[in-house]
């Protein structure tokens, strides 16, 4: 039998899973890590921290499986998309990644269209000029940070930092690259023109590979270190949600996922390059060979509701901790409780900017409606639905664009929420299914792992024999009036305070 592992490097935790050749999960480790927010609107890590989680992880699953090393035959690579990695010469980070949520690259982003018009970044990246996207990041280190610029000889994104440090080579894939906003998307190659209009050296890049083609094997340090053998191939893996597509079987035209993790996403696969020419849902190289994707993104999703945990639910963790239950799982009973509406309450979960479908980098967080009968339950429920709110304002906006979806899964910590799936299918009118197995991410990079090493015919074919479908919710009829009712306000608050995030902005 083989064995593949998947390492998905989130913005949380870094999660480590050994799959057997028929998708199972055998073994699996986490390790969480801090976001630094030294700034309103900014985010950071250390890539340091990435790197020692998954060398600690890797090592559990294998010393914990007690797989024979010699039957591990690839690894696949998944991670938050975006973030900025700086490398010296010798290989040495320059300072902490800039990752996907920060915001502070707002003059950045007009820098990039005095350089070039929007509609020429849509035709080439596929997506007009984003503050949390890796160019803009590049822009503003060389803007106020020279010194670390100057030291700059390599630019990779997250995993592809954790694929230097597993292999020493200096790679990326299509689909994560898409997101550096310096790929050719159409052409599934970096961009000479958006290279020199941004003075970036293409060899600071690493070279372009698709997501289920290998890219090198492990160090023989590495493998020592790891309890793996130096045959173990390394294959291009895929950004998060690209990875999560494959993971949840969301490979041919008419498949669909929401994933809330710390963000939120709604994903629809797509044979044929296509993008909204107002720029609100992103469009991307997916990881199935000559394929693409759409999706939009909601900034504070699960991160949401773990601020609101985190600040204000020390009660709840401590009743969750004497009974052995996860707090989660208590929040979602408590939630259930209140009615849909949250009887009159909304949040909007804008605690790091937004993305789909404003793009605005300014606007903040709200809780509107507040009334002496509301409870905490009430605020926990209005989080949750106000990321569902958003989540279908992507959703919509797919739809707006023709493109059609017959089958949607959830998948993320957010998606095992049996009360935000409920809220997802009442919003959204359809039924929303979760796969039988939750590794989602890092199944992905598995598969596509496997794909590289010759144990499956194809990504497609992978999915067809290793994914099948577990639950399924089915809309709500009176919640799905009330959500319609509620929705339109939500929508108008934002229109609302538009202004006033500027001038907030600007204190
Ligand atoms: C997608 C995005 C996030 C990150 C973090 O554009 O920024 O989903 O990949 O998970």
């Amino acid at each position: 039998m083989n064995y593949l592992i998947g390492i998905d490097v989130g913005t949380s935790a870094t999660k480590t899973v050994l799959f057997d050749e028929a998708g199972n999960a055998v073994c699996s480790s986490s390790r969480e890590y801090p976001l630094y927010q030294p700034e309103n609107g900014w985010a950071e890590q250390r890539p340091e921290d990435w790197r020692d989680a998954v060398l600690e992880t890797l090592k559990s699953v294998v010393e914990k499986s007690k797989v024979p090393a010699a039957d591990i035959a690839g690894i696949g690579l998944s991670g938050q998309m975006h973030g900025l990695v700086m490398l010296d010469e010798s290989g040495e980070v320059i300072r902490p990644s800039i990752i996907w949520c920060d915001q502070r690259t707002g003059k950045e982003t007009e820098e990039m269209l005095d350089i070039m018009p929007r509609e020429r970044w849509i035709e080439i990246t596929a997506n007009p000029p984003l503050t949390g996207w890796t160019a803009a990041k590049i822009l503003w280190v060389r803007n106020h940070e020279p010194d670390n610029f100057k030291r700059c000889r390599h630019i990779l994104l997250p995993k592809d930092y954790i694929r230097y440090v597993l292999t020493g080579i200096f790679a990326t894939e299509v689909s994560d690259a898409s997101g550096m906003q310096l790929l050719d998307v159409p052409g599934r190659g970096w961009s000479k023109e958006v290279l020199d209009a941004l003075a970036i050296d293409k060899s600071m890049l690493g070279r372009v590979y698709e997501s289920c083609e290998v890219t090198g094997a492990l160090l023989p340090q590495i493998a020592s270190q790891t309890g793996l053998h130096t045959g173990v191939k390394v294959v291009g893996g895929a950004g998060d949600n690209a990875a999560a597509a494959v993971g949840t079987g969301v490979v041919r035209d008419g498949t669909a996922f929401t994933t809330i993790g710390t963000s939120g996403v709604v994903f629809a696969h797509s044979s044929k390059l296509s993008i909204d020419p107002k720029g609100r849902v992103h469009t991307c190289c997916c990881a199935v060979p000559g394929a693409w994707h759409i999706m939009g993104v909601t900034q504070g999703a699960g991160l949401s509701l773990k601020w609101f945990k985190d600040q204000f639910c020390q009660d709840y963790v401590a009743e969750a901790n004497s009974q052995g239950k996860d707090v989660y799982d208590l929040i979602n009973r408590y939630v259930d409780t209140v009615t849909a509406g949250s009887d009159k309450l909304f949040y909007l979960p804008y605690l790091m900017g937004e993305r789909t479908p404003h793009l605005d980098p300014d606007c903040r967080g709200v809780f509107f409606g507040l009334s002496a009968i509301h409870t905490k339950k009430h605020l926990l429920r209005a989080v949750m639905e106000g990321v569902a709110y958003s989540l279908c304002d992507c959703n919509d906006i797919l739809r707006e664009m023709g493109v059609e979806v017959n089958r949607m899964m959830a998948c993320g910590g957010g998606g095992r929420s049996a009360v935000w799936r409920q809220m997802l299918s009442d919003l959204y009118g359809c039924s929303v299914k979760t796969v039988k197995q939750e590794e989602g991410p890092a199944l992905g990079a598995a598969i596509l792992a496997g794909v590289g090493c010759g144990i499956y015919p194809g990504v497609e074919e992978a999915c067809d024999m290793l994914i099948g479908v577990e639950s399924s919710t089915e809309p709500d009829k009176d919640n799905a009036e009330t959500y319609a009712e509620y929705h339109k306000l939500y929508r108008n608050l934002y229109r609302s305070l538009k202004l006033d995030f500027k001038e907030l902005a600007k204190l």
